[in-house]
């Protein structure tokens, strides 16, 4: 698909298909996470491929705004060490983009739960949650899933609308580019 057809269709899908992501096509999304820039190409980062349904029922619970990953078969926690990096937020959103992407690309669909600065409840930050159930270590931080699956909804790709060029200046803040 040509790239800004992916840019254009791709939508935040919440509903998924009872099927299976293949293994190449995970191991898919993973190359594209790979493929990209990293403050000092650091590249803090570490994915955790979670297909397991109990863990997926799980993470589905983190916090509000998680629901989507009842039906998803595949979700991909985004972490990074944060002692490899101080922009650990900006390389780790980087690699959910491109995953979000590639998914489209194959065929597939996916949407964003953030995790960072969300909270589980009333005294449990939303990255506790997910650490203590994936065993991941202290130093890494847990910035998003990213809920992936065949779509079971549809959704209308973006239109022009989106083009907002009143938030584009020229040479000087509130000048207009276009
Ligand atoms: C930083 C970030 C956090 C998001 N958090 C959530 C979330 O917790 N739950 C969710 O269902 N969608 C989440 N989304 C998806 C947005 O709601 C979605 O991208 C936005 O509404 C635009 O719709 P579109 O993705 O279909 O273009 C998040 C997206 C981003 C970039």
């Amino acid at each position: 698909m040509e790239f800004f057809e992916v840019l254009r269709k791709r939508r935040s899908i919440r509903r998924f298909r009872d099927k299976p992501v293949p293994r190449e096509l995970i191991e898919k999304l993973l190359e594209a996470a790979f493929l990209l820039p990293s403050s000092y190409n650091r590249r803090p980062w570490h994915f955790i491929v979670v297909d397991d349904r109990e863990k997926l029922e799980a993470l589905s619970r983190a916090k509000l705004g998680a629901s989507g990953l009842k039906t998803a078969p595949l979700a991909i926690v985004v972490a990074a060490d944060e002692s490899r990096s101080d922009v650990w937020v900006e390389d780790a959103s980087i690699a959910a983009e491109h995953i979000q992407l590639a998914a489209f690309d194959l065929g597939l669909a996916s949407f964003w739960v953030q995790i960072r600065n969300r909270m589980h409840n009333e005294t449990k930050t939303a990255e506790e949650y997910v650490r203590g159930l994936l065993g991941i270590p202290k130093n890494y931080r847990v910035l998003c899933i990213v809920g992936i699956g065949y779509p079971a909804e549809n959704k209308p790709p973006h239109g022009d609308e989106v083009f907002e060029w009143e938030k584009v200046s020229h040479n000087e803040f509130g000048k207009r580019f276009k």
